[in-house]
């Protein structure tokens, strides 16, 4: 059905019998790439993103360089506070920054959910140009930030360890929170269904921050939304749920109608897949902390982990973003481990 020469993936994520596991690695555009680092020296954050034929670049050097078996498109979760009226800036060695940050019923009424996925269509069109320049080599993610994590950003205005103001948002103002989730949902909704026109074989969500939460408060402001996202898309794309953290949530998450679910290195694999069946692929979950090692050590680290999860309904992944201090030959250790991988 597909003309994609390489769709391990999507094979994985429909849980149909495959060779190997497929492999890519959270944040591979970007970072640690020398050749990203010259487009860093030359283009500030939002041109890389921004501008059409400097995000597919990037999300190609991966494929180019480490031989992953999906591409996910160069971009960033906070466009869509961007899209919906605040500024967000990126200032290196500081993490994002939203000067004006979201707290009051006013604010969240100055949030423009109408036309915000039109406001994104830089990211549909580097999309476009991306599957073009792909040619078919692998499938192409596309993703968003999960309304939770966006509404941590939003309130809180930068990155924390805690993320106390954005929970205290939640648990003092609920009335708020949810109004301002529904509206996060509602343009990323938008957005992600503009990315699968564009060519987008799959969406991942990244709820980086899921597991600040109690379980109850993760079912209340994280899942309920997740699930909304997971109705809307399931039916035009494969979709991958990454609640880090949310080790409790995995047996509500194989019910959601999502293909996939992202885990961190925290999480056993046989504890995954007793929580969920064979209802859902998990995706994950080398500690990115492991490719600082050295390749013959990764290599059988990797090997324990598909031996651990198996090579059926299995995506080889990093537990979270690979670190910006990882040197190439370790990512491609990691990479070519999981396709020389052979059962015993
Ligand atoms: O996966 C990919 O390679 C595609 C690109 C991508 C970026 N950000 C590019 C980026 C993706 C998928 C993201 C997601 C993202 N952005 C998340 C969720 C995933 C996660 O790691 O938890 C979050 C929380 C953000 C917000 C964000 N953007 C932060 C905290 C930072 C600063 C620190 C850092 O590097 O993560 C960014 C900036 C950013 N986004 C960079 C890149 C390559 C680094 C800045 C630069 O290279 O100039």
């Amino acid at each position: 059905m597909s003309e994609l020469k390489n769709d391990l993936f999507l094979r994985a994520l429909r849980g149909e019998v495959v060779d190997r596991p497929p492999v890519w690695m959270m944040r591979q555009a970007g970072r640690y790439l020398p050749e990203y680092l010259v487009l860093k020296a030359k283009y500030d954050f939002f041109t890389r993103v921004e501008t059409p034929e400097l995000a597919c670049e990037i999300t190609l050097q991966p494929i180019d360089i480490v031989g992953s078996d999906a591409a996910i498109i160069f971009s960033d979760i906070l466009v869509i506070p961007q899209a919906l009226g605040e500024t967000v800036l990126m200032e290196e060695g500081k993490g994002p920054t939203l000067p004006h940050t979201v707290t009051t019923q006013a604010d969240i009424d100055a949030l423009q959910v109408e036309g915000a996925a039109e406001r994104l269509d830089y990211v549909c069109k580097a999309i476009s140009l991306t599957k073009k320049e792909l040619n078919g080599r692998v499938p192409l993610i596309g993703f968003a930030g999960a309304p939770f994590t966006i509404l941590c950003y939003m309130v809180e205005g930068k990155g924390s360890k805690t993320f106390d103001r954005a929970k205290q948002f939640c648990f003092s103002q609920p009335h708020l929170a949810h109004q301002l989730l529904q509206k996060i949902t509602d343009a990323t909704i938008s957005y992600l269904k503009a990315q699968v026109a564009a060519g987008a074989d799959c969406v991942q969500v990244f709820d980086s921050w899921s597991g600040m939460l109690a379980p109850e408060d993760f079912t209340a402001f994280g899942f309920e939304y997740l699930q909304q996202i997971t109705d809307a898309l399931s039916p035009l794309c494969h979709v991958i749920l990454f609640p880090k953290g949310s080790w409790y949530a995995l047996n509500q998450i194989s019910h959601s109608g999502a293909s996939g679910v992202g885990i961190d290195w925290t999480v056993p694999a046989a504890y995954a897949r007793e929580q969920t069946g064979n209802r859902i692929t998990i995706q994950g979950n080398f500690d990115p902390a492991r490719l600082l090692t050295s390749p013959a050590e990764i290599k059988k680290e990797v090997t324990k982990m598909i031996d651990a999860f198996g090579v059926q309904r299995y995506i080889a992944n990093l537990g979270h973003g690979i670190l910006p201090n990882v040197p190439v030959d370790n990512a491609k250790a990691f990479v070519d481990a999981v396709k020389e991988y052979k059962k015993k």
